[in-house]
């Protein structure tokens, strides 16, 4: 019988720390759902103390997840404690993570704190986690550079004061596996009350070995792997969830334990994550980039299907690729259209909700005949661009442009409820869309990114825009989702100025910095 392989993801805590990764409530709960649906254990919902809209998030993810642990993180420190606790209060299974520096150089120029009062902080932070939940789990961050005896020491008493789970996390992504595997084995043997505890993992990619330090910890006994989807996380990211489990799983005969992660939800996840995020996912990324499974060279092509296993170590469908199947057409009804959507990890708050998406599903089937379940998911994505509480909406939109004239864009927003219109010229089509809308809004936000992604194959798929804008360290992104990419563009426009002037959906600067 194989040891479990606990899959703690991070991807709404870490992941969000990821400059421009900022996600609302509404789309944290999307991904929530999403990983209870992959079998995610522990899902990482946020971290409550460092803004109010952290807090809520969390709480509305720890009231609607039933299947996975959600987790808030804390750091060692009475306030800190308290939010995460108040925060996971609705969550059928509930953790706290607080963590505290240990390196001496973290303990000396951050924390400004003797190695004394670091254990007596992480000591006091779990003993008040735990009058909260029975489950905490403990951080001893920048474990990869703290100094081994004291590492022994701090991790002893955590295990003492009520820790189960200690996670030793490679902070900035200076190990090389083989000594984070020797790390994690000499920690089991030299910490009297190991046994006492399950040892986690939590490794940054700065050097690209976050999947490999990783793997040598759980090969060394670590049975639970901290990581997000697609890697997201501060700076080069963290180890990336689906690499994980497929390294486990591929690779039965050199692990001693397995997940339970259904890998099927591994592609709509990734896809998902990019899609909010607006962080696209490069073609040759393993097991989620678009040419993962693609055999170019003629010899590759045809050993694969004399028997796939001759270039193919896993199979495209066993991690979702096959998912985006044709599902529905323009004579599908109501019901089958809300079961689909269902399967596919959404549920409608409000039949008004349901009606508004079905009627803009049938709109958009009288114009393309195959819908794919891609193509529910961006009009799903899209549902969210026009929010109760927006204050702009794009009413109309008219473009031309034509070989040796000046493209221009007329377009109609109702701010506020009442309808202005702008007509601009510009580079292109969608420069001078963009440019109409900031004749009205004038923002004075600036365009960090835009990209435009093909939601399926053929010139009639729908084109999904991401805009990321900032305005005073506030960053957001905006999505919208269209047969035409202008319109596409200008949706998503307007979605990023909605999310910029509502309080709660901004990014959290201070984050960065409390970590
Ligand atoms: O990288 C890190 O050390 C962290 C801790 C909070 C676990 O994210
Ligand atoms: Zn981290």
């Amino acid at each position: 019988m194989k040891d479990k392989l606990v899959i703690f993801d991070t991807t709404l805590r870490d992941g969000e720390q990821s400059p421009g990764a900022s996600m609302t409530q509404e789309e944290k709960i999307r991904i929530a759902r999403l990983l209870e649906k992959m079998r995610v254990d522990v899902i990482e919902a946020g971290f409550p103390a460092a803004s109010p809209g952290d807090f809520n998030s969390v709480k509305a993810i720890a009231g609607l997840v039933k299947d996975s642990t959600v987790c808030a993180l804390a750091r060692a420190n009475p306030k800190d404690v308290e939010k995460a606790g108040e925060a996971i209060k609705p969550a059928a299974s509930a953790r706290i993570h607080t963590f505290i520096a240990t390196s001496p150089i973290h303990m000396e120029f951050k924390l400004r704190m003797t190695p004394d009062q670091v254990v007596d902080h992480a000591v006091a932070a779990i003993k008040q986690a735990r009058s909260y939940t029975d489950d905490v789990e403990f951080s001893p961050e920048d474990a990869g550079r703290s100094e081994f005896g004291f590492l022994c020491r701090v991790i002893e008493q955590a295990i003492k004061a009520g820790a189960g789970t200690i996670n030793i996390p490679d902070t900035v992504g200076y190990n090389l596996p083989s000594q984070f595997g020797r790390l994690i084995k000499k920690l089991l043997k030299n910490i009297p009350n190991a046994d006492r505890a399950t040892f986690s993992v939590h490794c940054h990619n700065d050097l690209g070995l976050a999947v490999a330090n990783s793997l040598a910890a759980v090969r060394a006994g670590a049975r639970q792997v901290e990581c997000t989807i697609n890697g997201l996380g501060e700076r080069a990211g963290n180890a990336s969830l689906e690499e994980i489990v497929m390294a486990v799983r591929t690779r039965q005969d050199a692990f001693s334990c397995d997940t339970v992660i259904d890998a099927t939800q591994i592609v709509p996840a990734s896809r998902l994550v990019s899609n909010i995020t607006g962080f696209p996912v490069q073609p040759n990324k393993a097991i989620v980039g678009a040419n993962a499974f693609a055999h170019e060279a003629g010899i590759h092509q045809d050993g694969v299907i004399k028997a796939r296993e001759t270039y193919e170590i896993m199979s495209a469908e066993d991690v979702g690729w096959g998912s985006n199947r044709m599902v529905l057409g323009k004579h599908s009804g109501r019901n089958a259209f809300k079961q689909r959507l269902k399967t596919l990890g959404f549920e409608f708050g409000s039949d008004e909700e349901l009606n508004e998406t079905f009627a803009r599903f049938k709109d958009m089937a009288d114009r393309k005949h195959e819908i794919f379940d891609d193509d529910l998911q961006a009009l799903v994505t899209d549902t969210g661009n026009e929010a109760e509480n927006d204050r702009f909406i794009l009413k109309h939109l008219q473009t031309h442009s034509e070989m040796g004239q000046t493209p221009s864009a007329k377009v109609v927003l109702v701010v506020d409820g009442k309808e202005v219109t702008a007509t601009e010229t510009g580079n292109g089509a969608v420069d001078a869309t963009f440019k109409a809308i900031e004749k009205i809004m004038d923002s004075g936000s600036e365009l960090q990114l835009y990209s435009v992604n093909s939601i399926t194959s053929g010139t009639d798929a729908q084109g999904e825009v991401s805009v990321r804008l900032e305005k005073d360290g506030h960053i957001v992104n905006g999505h919208g989702a269209d047969l035409d990419i202008i319109i596409a563009s200008a949706k998503s426009y307007v979605n990023a100025l909605n999310k910029l002037c509502n309080a709660d959906t901004r990014t959290h600067p201070q984050l960065a910095q409390a970590i």
